[in-house]
């Protein structure tokens, strides 16, 4: 009987040590996902927020590369085409002057259509049609004194007033053809 009752005893001890022992460890758990979580929430508030953005300044190659015509082969990772006439070469941006989406070039047309409001550029970039306010732009560009590619300055923009005429909104095209937006290539 006195057995029963210290194995009873014992049994209490051992109960109450191991919940002890449980409500610590949950303690600690507890205390150290905490701790965790605030040093997470300290250490982002330490480091800047970085915004990875595709460099403004970037190489498209030589310009035997391309040929007459609108090459529209960096359209999507770059934003731009790359045009070429008899006299040389120029970049235009992508972005529609309306409101900034971006437009198609259709080959058999020669023309570049805009799909959200209809703006109709020509391969020179002036308006034709549609509610586009100005030429599309084109981006400075100049040669690498070294490896001979072309660097375009995204940022760099040609924006010059375009005359309103029967045909649409027009730049002149030889004050176009200048430096930095022309390549004599
Ligand atoms: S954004 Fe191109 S026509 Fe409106």
């Amino acid at each position: 009987m006195a057995e029963n009752k210290n194995d009873n005893l014992d049994d209490d001890v051992s109960r109450r040590r191991f919940f002890t022992l449980m409500g610590l460890g949950v303690g600690w758990g507890g205390l150290l996902t905490a701790l965790g979580g605030v040093g997470v929430g300290a250490a982002r508030y330490m480091l800047p927020s970085v915004l990875y953005e595709p460099p403004t300044v970037f190489k498209i190659g030589t310009p035997d590369e391309y040929g007459i015509g609108v090459d529209t082969k960096l359209k999507k990772e770059r934003q731009i085409w790359v045009v070429r006439n008899e006299r040389g070469l120029y970049v235009m941006i992508a972005i529609c002057r309306h409101l900034g989406c971006t437009p198609n070039f259709f080959q058999d047309q020669a023309l570049f259509r805009c799909p959200c409001h209809g703006s109709i550029y020509d391969t020179r970039g002036n308006v034709l049609g549609g509610p586009a306010p100005r030429t599309l732009w084109r981006a400075g560009i100049s040669l690498d004194p070294v490896d001979g590619q072309i660097v375009v300055d995204f940022n760099m923009r040609q924006d010059p007033d375009p005359k309103g005429t029967p045909e649409g909104l027009m730049v002149e095209e030889m004050g176009r053809e200048v430096e930095p937006y022309f390549l004599k290539v």
